[in-house]
C-alpha cells in the first residue's frame, strides 16, 4: 500500500468539501501532502506553493512579519508529540499570501495504524476574525461532518481518524477576542 493509494480518494473528498482542510505526513518535517481549494481560498496560496513545504509558512507575512504565537504554539508542539493528544484546537495568527493577517481557528488531528503510529495528520482551518457565532457554528457541524465521513475512506488502509471534535462552547468570547487581536495588528503593524 503506498501513501498514493490513500492520498488519491482524499483528494477527491478534499475538493467537495466546504470548509479548508490539509494533510501532512507524520513523518520529517510534516510537509503538507494535500491542501483543498477551500484552503487556497483562505490563504491565497496556490496548491504548488504550499504542497511539500510545513504550514508554518502561514505564520510569517510577505515581509518576514510574525505575531507573537506563543499560546498557540506551546499547544500544538503538545499535540505533534508522539504521546500528546489526540487532537488540537487553536487560534493562531496567520498571514494570507498578500499579507493580510488573521486568526486562524486550527484544528489538528491524528491518523493512525491500528497499532497507534501515526501515519498522517489532517487539519482543518477557520477565519474566526472575520465571523460569527452562527457560521462558526455551521463550520463546526461541517468539521464533524467531515470527521465522520473521513473515516469510511481510511477503512481498508490501516488508518483511522483519533479523537473527536471539541466543539467551541464559547464561541461569542473566541470570535470577540479574535477580532481585538485582528484590530491590534491592523493598527500595529504594516504587513
Ligand atoms: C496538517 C497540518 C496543518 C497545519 N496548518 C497550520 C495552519 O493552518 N496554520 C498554522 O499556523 N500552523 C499550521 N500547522 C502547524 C505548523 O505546521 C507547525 O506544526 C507548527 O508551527 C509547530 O511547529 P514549529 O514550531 O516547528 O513551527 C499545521 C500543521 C499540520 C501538520
Amino acid at each position: 500500500m503506498t501513501s498514493a493509494d490513500l492520498e488519491r480518494p482524499l483528494r477527491e473528498f478534499f475538493q467537495n468539501s466546504r470548509i479548508a482542510l490539509a494533510l501532512a505526513r507524520a513523518d520529517g518535517d510534516n510537509e503538507l501532502a494535500l491542501v483543498n481549494t477551500r484552503f487556497t481560498s483562505l490563504t491565497g496560496y496556490a496548491e504548488e506553493d504550499v504542497v511539500g513545504r510545513n504550514c508554518r509558512l502561514l505564520q510569517e507575512s510577505a515581509k518576514g512579519i510574525r505575531a507573537d504565537n506563543a499560546v498557540a504554539k506551546d499547544s500544538i508542539h503538545e499535540f505533534l508529540r508522539p504521546d500528546g493528544p489526540a487532537t488540537v484546537r487553536t487560534p493562531i495568527v496567520n498571514f494570507r499570501k498578500d499579507g493580510a493577517p488573521f486568526v486562524n481557528l486550527l484544528f489538528m488531528s491524528k491518523l493512525k495504524s491500528a497499532s497507534g503510529k501515526v501515519s498522517y495528520i489532517f487539519a482543518s482551518q477557520f477565519d474566526v476574525s472575520r465571523t460569527h457565532a452562527e457560521m462558526l457554528n455551521a463550520y463546526d457541524q461541517q468539521l464533524s461532518r467531515t470527521l465522520k465521513g473521513l473515516q469510511p475512506l481510511l477503512e481498508g488502509h490501516d488508518v483511522m481518524v483519533n479523537g473527536t471534535l471539541s466543539t467551541i462552547a464559547n464561541s461569542t468570547a473566541v470570535i470577540a477576542q479574535a477580532k481585538l487581536t485582528l484590530a491590534e495588528l491592523e493598527t500595529n503593524a504594516p504587513y
